[in-house]
């Protein structure tokens, strides 16, 4: 009878103490820590454990491909805040753009414990080998807005809806031109990002048939030229054209692009021009060089990210529009996530992105076209940036 109830009391006691070491494991951030863990700029180049807790509370780590982005230190910034808010501790480290880096990065994490990986990987390829090695240490991986590519190493994927960026952008400059004949600049972003592809895709599938119809004509791709009667290119096509347009996500290269593909045009090239920029880092690179070109009277840009700078850029009527994408839903999703698969859990999916060696079950969110006339209830009134941040406000 004792027995009995002192094996009753050993598997409420063992239980309890699975209970613990799950919270702890989840990470209730210890008080005197007084932030996520996240590690701040130092850890881009030596991970550390995060300030004052174990390194054994770390069920979570995450990885961003650089800090020389705003649009990542957004998501650092919620990250941080959701983390916080749910009392979990998590580390974040920055791969500045090097998958040495990150593969070091993820190594470091998994030395730490770590339960779930949320990676953001900075080249979709090279990235597979550090989720292998997450997977080989039993840990889940969680790919984050750009897709792991060419590996089973991929537990889920959060993303948004990324070919509806494109499909945004080039729809808003089809709004804004008129008549035949507007000068089209395309630019793209890095070809080693998943992503690169499925904006280029979204935007392409969308512009094309006011391109084969003469409202735009093509004045920085002979690729893009030769396929301009094709809807639907394969990515080999894709590629091709993007191998003549990426930014490679880098503001600098966006800009060398923007001065050369000018100079190699003529003044009949200019006039009112439109241009499919990929994002807001590029957009402000590339619209400053054209604004600078006397033979560019007017010109018509998109961007992505509703970073602020280039929301400010809007309300100065520098940069056209924006396609905002709300980096606290992704976080959410991703916090969520890890949380369901630290539980042995399978996260709710809406469907799956196939990475060519498997499909992965995903959560997409949706994305908001944002100009000058929605900048306020859009970006400020939703509570995602304080009035205060910008001038010119309507
Ligand atoms: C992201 C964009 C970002 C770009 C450059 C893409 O994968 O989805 O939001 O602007 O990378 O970092």
């Amino acid at each position: 009878m004792y027995r009995k109830r002192f094996q009753r009391m050993m598997v409420l006691f063992l239980s309890l103490l699975s209970l613990l070491g799950l919270l702890a494991a989840c990470g209730s951030a210890p008080a005197s820590s007084g932030s996520t863990g996240a590690s701040d700029a130092a850890a881009a180049d030596a991970p550390a454990a995060s300030g004052g807790s174990a390194s054994s509370d770390i069920a979570v780590g995450i990885v961003l491909p650089t800090k020389d982005e705003p649009r990542w230190i957004q998501d650092e910034t919620r990250f941080r805040e959701a983390l916080n808010a749910a009392g979990y501790n998590a580390e974040i480290l920055f791969s500045q753009g090097d998958p040495a880096k990150e593969k070091a990065n993820v190594e470091s994490l998994l030395t730490k414990g770590i339960k779930v990986l949320i990676i953001c990987p900075h080249d979709s390829v090279a990235a597979a080998a550090a989720a292998k090695a997450a997977h080989d240490a039993g840990v889940k991986v969680i790919s984050y807005d750009r897709l792991i590519m060419n590996t089973d190493a991929v537990d889920y994927y959060v993303t948004f809806d990324s070919p509806t960026v494109g499909a945004q952008q080039a729809q808003f400059l089809i709004d804004h031109a008129s008549g035949t004949g507007n000068p089209l600049y395309l630019y793209a972003g890095a070809a080693s990002d998943n992503n690169g592809f499925a904006f280029f895709y979204g935007a392409w599938r969308v512009l094309q048939p006011k391109i084969a119809d003469g409202t735009f004509v093509i004045k920085n791709s002979s690729e893009a030229v030769a396929l301009q009667d094709k809807n639907e290119l394969t990515r080999e096509e894709q590629a091709k054209i993007m191998g003549q347009i990426t930014t490679n996500w880098d503001f600098n290269v966006a800009k060398n692009l923007a001065e050369s593909n000018l100079t190699a045009a003529s003044d009949a090239d200019k006039g009112d021009v439109f241009i499919l920029a990929p994002n807001d880092g590029t957009a402000r690179a590339i619209a400053d060089t054209f604004a600078s070109d006397k033979a560019v009277t007017s010109y018509v840009i998109t961007g992505q990210d509703a970073e602020k700078a280039s929301v400010q850029y809007i309300l100065d009527g520098k940069q056209s529009m924006t396609v905002f994408k709300d980096v606290r839903v992704l976080v959410k999703d991703a916090i969520s996530a890890a949380v369901g698969l630290i539980e042995g859990q399978t996260p709710a999916s809406q469907g799956s992105y196939n990475n060519e060696a498997i499909d992965v079950p995903a959560i997409q969110s949706s994305v908001v076209t944002v100009t000058k006339e929605n900048v306020k209830s859009e970006l400020v009134d939703s509570g995602y940036y304080p009035a205060s941040d910008f001038s010119n406000l309507p």
